[in-house]
């Protein structure tokens, strides 16, 4: 297992990172790794589960990453190590089983085996696996792990896949295979990250445009530590309510819905499903104003938009637990502070602040300080920049 000091040292430090992954490679498999493959994590800036909604998302691809080192095998073997974990697996790919004892096992079999089953000859390989991004935190380690390693093979096969079909893959083996019911956010992140930019995700066509934030705007994400246990069921539990919603509503995705049309069907549903839908269609057009704010630097609005996306998720879709209202307390009391909100699933785990970018570092200590004084768990910050999406690098050029 890496220890936690190594593991933050390596999020800053990519030559050491470097150099430790290719010696732990070959550790494990007596030979040199041959090619180098990166996928981002991400954070959404607006736009809580609005993407099995159809509706829109503002998200980051981040500088918190996946990389795998590999080599090719030609005995249809596939052999992989994570370093977070200290964990391994292996299986051949002429008959990819799931396991149930370890889901980290099945997003690598699940991506194979999905890959396998669209026509895509796939070779054997050893893997070694190192994540930069919080396991279990919202910020979708699993979405960096499953687009890195499509990388790889594609890489080691000697051909490429757009980013769009990429992603598309990615969902379906972690929606069919591993058997959780995502939607395209996290691997559209992960695959179709541009260096600079957030991405306006339209989760209906599946369009993205990049979006540049005004200078001197700082993304830092606070982790409250705790964990989304419950994000499983109640996770599904909102998609239901929102499906109730379109039934009612005779649409076939809240995306359908505008504010006015809800206003005046809104008696027509049951309250709880009623409070679900007035979140996923106030909080889409909030993630198409948030792109246009944070481009123009309008900071009072971006403080506004957020504001509102905390109040709804906490009031109406209610995804908030104590410990991220704990956070919310902390970020919103803290130097350079211009807005804060939840991100990912909630219920836990990471939250996401924009911050005046010459006070990141006040900004930090005083989230660490106010959130420890308030709950005794220390919390983990990661001030990050926009990631490119997933892709060979050359290793070369980072240790030389
Ligand atoms: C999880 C899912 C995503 C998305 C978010 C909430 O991260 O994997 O598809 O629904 O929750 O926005």
């Amino acid at each position: 297992m890496l220890s936690m000091e190594k593991a933050a040292d390596w999020a800053v430090d990519s030559q050491a990172r470097a150099e430790g992954v290719a010696a732990c490679f070959r550790e494990r498999f007596a030979s040199e790794p041959k090619l180098w493959a990166r996928a981002p994590g991400r954070v959404d800036l607006m736009g809580s589960h609005t993407d099995y909604n159809l509706g829109f998302v503002l998200t980051l691809p981040i500088s918190r990453d996946t990389w795998i080192a590999a080599r090719r095998r030609d005995d249809g073997i596939v052999r992989v190590h994570s370093m977070n974990l200290d964990a391994a697996d292996e299986f051949r790919l002429d008959g990819i089983d799931s396991i149930s004892e370890s889901r980290w096992c099945n997003y690598v079999r699940g991506v194979a085996a999905t890959m396998q089953d669209e026509g895509l000859a796939l070779t054997g390989c050893d893997a070694m696996i190192h994540s930069t991004v919080p396991l279990e935190s919202g910020l979708s380690s699993s979405a960096a792990l499953e687009c890195a390693l499509a990388t790889v093979f594609a890489g080691l096969g000697g051909w490429s896949l757009t980013p769009e079909r990429k992603a598309l893959l990615c969902q379906k083996a972690e929606n069919e295979f591993v058997g959780v019911k995502c939607g395209i956010l996290d691997q559209y992140s992960s695959c179709l990250g541009r260096e600079g930019c957030a991405l306006l995700l339209d989760c209906r066509d599946l369009s993205t445009r990049a979006v540049r934030m005004a200078e001197g705007i700082r993304v830092v994400v606070c982790n409250t530590m705790s964990q989304r246990r419950l994000s499983g069921g109640e996770y599904a539990q909102r998609r239901s309510e929102c499906e109730q919603g379109t039934a009612v509503l005779g649409v076939s995705a809240l995306r359908d819905v505008t504010p006015e049309i809800l206003a005046a069907r809104r008696h027509e549903l049951p309250e709880r499903a009623a409070r679900r839908c007035e979140f996923i269609v106030a909080e889409s057009a909030r993630a198409e104003s948030l792109a246009r704010v944070l481009a123009a630097g309008d900071r009072p609005a971006v403080a506004r938009l957020c504001a509102e996306s905390f109040v709804g998720a906490r009031d109406l879709y209610e995804i908030c637990s104590p410990a991220m209202a704990a956070m919310m307390d902390a970020m919103l009391a803290a130097p350079g502070v211009i807005g804060a909100r939840q991100a990912g699933a909630g219920f836990g785990g990471c939250m996401v602040a924009l911050v005046d970018a010459a006070r990141t570092d006040a900004f930090r200590a005083a989230v660490l300080d106010a959130y420890y004084s308030a709950t005794q768990v220390r919390p983990e910050i990661y001030p990050v920049e926009a990631a490119p999406g997933a892709e060979l690098f050359d290793k070369e050029e980072i240790t030389k």
